[in-house]
């Protein structure tokens, strides 16, 4: 049942749920999220069961301040205060060393745990109504089955779950693509999951330099996100440069069935078979990142069985939706 972000009834109506430890489909500015009380080992069992997912995959634990964060981590580095700083309430999940009294289920078991503070209104009045009946931390992953595109609407959310699941419709996400990660558990930042706010702002904000998780010869945590497979629609995604997808159409000629394109201009009038369906990818990469997971839902919906996307530009901006798109084509 997808009920009003904007009404204040259904607000509290959602967070009561969420204390009574039921599941709930969250408007975040990131993407929406399959949340439960973070701290309630069933609720959070019963996320795992309804995506699908391996129960050692960790959660993200969302508060509603930075104040909860002693809640649930025994120590913040300084280069973390500065990023919690700098952009709480937004899209960035910092990892953190776990109280081992606290959310183990939903940390997945690590000795670790992920918070973020969000930005959207309604998951902070969420959040807050929330933390006044003592609910500090609501667990929430992206709100689609294991592996697939993540959802950016009420309506993505309830195609993935069905009208069983209380849903919270707080409008299309902002940003489109998964917060930013940033593990500050070893003492240096290393970069897990790259989104909105990018490396050049991270480094910027802690002054220090970014470390790749491969650099590091420990064990990598464990995150869905960065699974080689991941985001992928039903239909095979594959990323082409412009000069590729051109010669590709040329050949093709009228033989275009099933077949989408994402880019960043139109294919001439010549080259546009009837049964290609295409979608302009703006050339700004916050409104790419803003369209990217509706685009690729929609094509599914419509049928489509191959998509091509140009490769988008390699700079700093892109390096978000480059990100997802490679998983998404893997
Ligand atoms: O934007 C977002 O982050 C969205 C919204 C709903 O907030 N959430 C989200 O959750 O993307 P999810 O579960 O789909 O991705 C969370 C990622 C996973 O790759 C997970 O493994 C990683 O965060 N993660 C969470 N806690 C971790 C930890 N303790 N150590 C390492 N990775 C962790
Ligand atoms: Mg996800």
């Amino acid at each position: 049942m997808i009920i009003s972000g904007n009404n204040p009834t259904h607000v509290q109506q959602a967070a009561d749920a969420l204390c009574a430890g039921e599941l709930l489909g969250l408007p975040t500015e990131t993407v929406y999220g399959l949340a439960a009380d973070a701290s309630h080992e069933n609720a959070v069992a019963k996320i795992f069961k309804a995506k699908g997912r391996p129960s050692n995959h960790p959660l993200i634990v969302h508060v509603a301040s930075a104040e909860a964060v002693a809640k649930f981590a025994s120590e913040v580095p300084a280069f973390a205060q500065q990023l919690m700083a700098k952009f709480w309430p937004g899209p960035l999940t910092l990892i953190l060393p776990r109280r081992d009294d606290v959310a183990a289920a939903a940390a997945g078991g690590q000795t670790s745990v992920g918070l973020r503070c969000p930005s959207h209104p309604v998951a902070l009045a969420v959040l807050k109504a929330c933390a006044a009946q003592g609910v500090w931390g609501i667990a929430a992953p992206s709100a689609n089955l294991f592996g697939r595109v993540s959802p950016t609407s009420a309506a993505h959310v309830q195609s993935e779950f069905g009208d069983a699941l209380l849903i919270l419709d707080g409008g299309e996400c902002e940003v489109g693509i998964e917060s930013t990660i940033v593990d500050c558990t070893r003492g240096v930042p290393v970069l897990l999951r790259p989104g909105q706010i990018s490396r050049t702002q991270i480094e910027h904000a802690c002054d220090l330099k970014l470390v790749a998780p491969e650099a590091l010869n420990t064990d990598a945590p464990r995150a869905s996100g960065t699974l080689a497979s991941h985001y992928a629609p039903t239909a095979k995604v594959r990323l082409m440069s412009s000069a590729d997808w051109r010669k590709a159409l040329e050949a093709l000629g009228p033989h275009t069935q099933n077949l989408a394109l994402w880019s960043a201009e139109k294919p001439s009038h010549e080259m546009m078979g009837a049964g290609l369906l295409w979608r302009a990818m703006p050339l700004d990469a916050t409104q790419a990142a803003h369209d990217l997971f509706s685009v690729l839902r929609n094509f599914d919906a419509r049928g489509v069985r191959t998509i091509w996307i140009e490769t988008p530009p390699e700079t700093p901006e892109w390096e978000g939706v480059r990100d997802r798109l490679n998983r998404a084509a893997a």
